[in-house]
């Protein structure tokens, strides 16, 4: 079996060590000079709009699947009739807009909050008359990371979001306050064999993911999560893992987006889950069985972002990942998760780990 990816960052690189477990072989396709996942299979060094390159990975390989979400939809979409490409490029379609997703999740009863589409300066106005202060505007495409995004905390500061981000396609969301964030990774093959995580607790730092805990104690939320991804997996008629970011707020949880790929917020399954998220993924995209997701006791994941500090590779209570990527300010170097017996001992290890690394 050979998969082809799109993309050789992190995701890739974890992909390409599960691959190896399983006996699969990957190969990439990435523009950088020296990707992460460089060290478990060949790369193609291409743009991820080059359709020669794209058409060179499915030719070489029995599946595509993607770690990368800025792939044309509609080069992935012509791949499809000559080999099987997953997750379906119609999940991508939808996770590539910010309108489409949120019309998706109110097309299928998953609540999430009020939004307004911004085409022009004066529809700032009215959704701040509609939807109050904050006001968050976020790009609809290519947002990631807390990037593209602009509060509006006061009414002036609406001109301020304008000049930041006029003229490309936005979107207003109401401000949620909420309780805490929470994330569903959900996993289906191609014959519907459907597989859940129990729903994970993080927590954003200036929009990046900083830490993330399993199981969050929420045996409520926790179904209602399950049941809006089965939603989505089974309308989308989807392949591969899916990942859901949610906000708490009270009983009650609103969507806020979702990942067609394997999920930053699912790391910590490497080590706390009888099979890992990149496991499972490349295990439903060859159509076996998912494996368990049972937990192997109370996970903990923190991200190490712009350097890999020395407590960190000293560290003997965590397991570090090192994706081995250039330190720069904002970036995403690696991560360490903790398994605990408890959700005492686990938050104990993952502060006590915190405040030697930041
Ligand atoms: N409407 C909102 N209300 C409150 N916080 C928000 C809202 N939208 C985003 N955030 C915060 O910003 C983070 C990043 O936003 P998100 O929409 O998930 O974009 P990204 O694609 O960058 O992850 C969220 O995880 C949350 O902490
Ligand atoms: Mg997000």
């Amino acid at each position: 079996m050979r998969i082809g990816i799109i993309g050789a960052g992190q995701l890739g690189q974890m992909l390409g060590f599960a691959a190896e477990e399983l006996g699969i072989e990957c190969e990439f396709l990435d523009p950088s000079e020296h990707p992460p996942a460089a060290e478990c299979g060949h790369v193609i060094r291409a743009a991820f709009d080059d359709a020669d390159a794209i058409e060179q990975l499915a030719a070489n390989n029995d599946i595509v699947t993607y770690e990368f979400e800025n792939v044309p939809v509609a080069a992935l979409e012509r791949l499809g009739e000559t080999v099987p490409v997953y997750p379906p490029p119609a999940a991508l379609r939808h996770a590539q807009d910010r309108l489409a997703e949120k019309q998706l999740f109110a097309s299928l009863g998953i609540p999430l909050a009020a939004f307004h589409v911004i085409d022009g300066r004066d529809d700032i106005d009215v959704a701040l008359e509609q939807l109050g202060l904050p006001l968050v505007i976020k790009t609809r495409r290519l947002g990631y990371d807390g990037k593209g995004q602009f509060v509006i905390r006061e009414k002036p500061q609406a001109d301020d979001a304008w000049d930041e981000l006029g003229g490309q396609l936005l979107i207003a969301e109401q401000w949620v306050p909420f309780d805490y964030e929470v994330s569903v990774i959900g996993v289906r093959n191609v014959d519907g064999d459907t597989a859940l995580y129990p729903l994970t607790r993080n927590v954003h730092r200036n929009g990046i993911l900083h830490t993330s805990c399993a199981p969050a104690d929420a045996p409520l939320l926790t179904e209602l999560g399950s049941d809006y991804m089965r939603r989505l997996l089974d309308h989308l008629d989807y392949v591969g893992v899916l990942a859901l970011e949610l906000f708490v707020v009270g009983d009650s949880l609103l969507a806020n987006e979702f990942a067609p790929r394997v999920h930053n917020s699912g790391h910590w399954t490497i080590e706390g889950a009888a099979t890992s998220q990149f496991s499972n993924h490349l295990l439903a995209i060859s159509n076996k069985s998912p494996g368990s997701t049972a937990l192997r006791g109370h996970a903990g994941m923190l991200n190490l972002i712009g350097t890999i500090p020395a407590a960190a590779r000293a560290t003997k209570s965590g397991n570090l990942h090192d994706y081995g990527k250039e330190p720069r300010e904002g970036r995403k170097l690696g991560h360490i998760t903790v398994v605990a017996d408890s959700a005492e001992q686990r938050d104990q290890l993952l502060a006590a780990i915190a405040d030697c690394v930041t």
